[in-house]
């Protein structure tokens, strides 16, 4: 019995963790595991009724649970940074949620903006560190609100901190068993202390424990330009928390949009938390028109690391299929099927294919 928290969260959120969880209760009664779901309110709505954007013991509510699946956090009546702050990225350092997963997979018949590529080209990895970085908050103003004014902030990145997502990188390629090639991304010619203690780490580590696993380097600039010239020549790509965050946006867009990019806040062993990597869309809220595909494909990656791997490979093989067979578009309101409609068809599939 699996114990999974639902933070559904603001704007469209609600929406396609529903269809989430729907194609979960198939997978469910397809492969005869149990789970039961709770709901939370933590979000914008909650925040502007309570004054409090999460209750105090909200890390450990969430430690009781074998995963959290998060819709999305961004209310439009909010300042932006309060609830990303203070939801989103407070959950991920109190539950030391250490790895951000993102494959970039172009699924077939879906549209990519990259000509001539498809997706035997789109189909890689990105590790991105989750607990360091430019994310910690370690900096400050100084003579604030004066001509002289300074802003400082800093990039943390500890030695255990960097082993610890080298290492799960490193892991994760040789499991995944494809080109065996993982590439750190870096900025080594200007950010010479930061990625000088990655680089080392990175050959050490890998040098010492892995050596079936080929490594390749590349600074973060020639990251994205690589990754729209030659996706293919990717297979995971490791790197800190702020250029993850930056390259797995654009790594969305090779793979078809928002619509489709899923994530995961992973602690292996402990309580992890999945989510679209798009926001709440606000806009769209309660049309029915926002695609839960990306929704779906973290609830996919949830099954994946509790283990369900035959649960998993076939909400795979549905999202593949419903997305080449029935959906025209990845785009909100271009589906050619509503919200509910979409999570049907994976439904079904998942059903048919298992
Ligand atoms: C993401 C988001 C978050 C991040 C924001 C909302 C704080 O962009 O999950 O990629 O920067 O990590
Ligand atoms: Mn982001």
């Amino acid at each position: 019995m699996y114990k999974i928290a639902a933070l559904p969260g603001d704007g469209t959120g609600p929406e396609v963790t529903v269809e989430a969880i729907k194609v979960r209760g198939a997978a469910a009664e397809a492969f005869g595991f149990k789970y039961e779901i709770t709901d939370f309110d933590w979000g914008g709505d909650r925040y502007l009724a309570t004054g409090n954007v999460l209750p105090e013991d909200a890390a450990d509510q969430m430690r009781k649970f074998d995963a959290i699946l998060l819709g999305a956090i961004g209310h439009p009546d909010v300042k932006p940074g309060i609830l990303e702050k203070g939801i989103l990225l407070k959950l991920r350092f109190d539950l030391d949620l250490y790895i951000n997963l993102r494959p970039v997979k172009l699924y077939p018949g879906v549209e990519t903006p990259l000509a001539d590529k498809g997706p035997e080209q789109v189909d890689f990895v990105v590790v991105r560190e989750n607990t360091e970085g430019l994310y910690t908050g370690a900096g400050g103003f100084l003579k604030k609100n004066t001509p002289d004014e300074i802003a400082i902030q800093e990039s943390v990145n500890t030695r255990k901190g960097v082993d610890r997502c080298l290492r799960y990188a490193f892991e994760f390629t040789r499991k995944r068993d494809r080109e065996k090639t993982l590439t750190l991304c870096g900025k080594t010619n200007v950010l010479t202390f930061a990625f000088d203690l990655w680089e080392r780490a990175f050959n050490e580590i890998g040098e010492a424990e892995y050596p079936d696993i080929k490594r390749d380097y590349a600074h973060v600039d020639a990251t994205c330009m690589w990754m729209v010239k030659n996706p293919e020549w990717f297979d995971v790509i490791v790197t800190d928390n702020m250029f993850g965050d930056i390259i797995t946006d654009l790594g969305a867009m090779i793979q078809g949009g928002m619509g489709i990019a899923a994530g995961g806040n992973i602690h292996p062993g402990k309580v992890s938390m999945f989510e679209p990597i798009g926001g709440s869309a606000p806009k769209y809220t309660g049309q029915g028109v926002i695609n839960p595909m990306a929704a779906i494909a973290s609830m996919q990656m949830m099954l994946s690391e509790l283990g369900e791997d035959a649960a998993a490979a076939c909400v795979d093989k549905a999202i593949a299929y419903v997305a080449s067979e029935n959906l025209e578009s990845m785009a909100a309101g271009r589906m050619g099927h509503s919200t509910s409609g979409v999570g049907d068809l994976v439904a079904d599939a998942v059903a048919k294919l298992s």
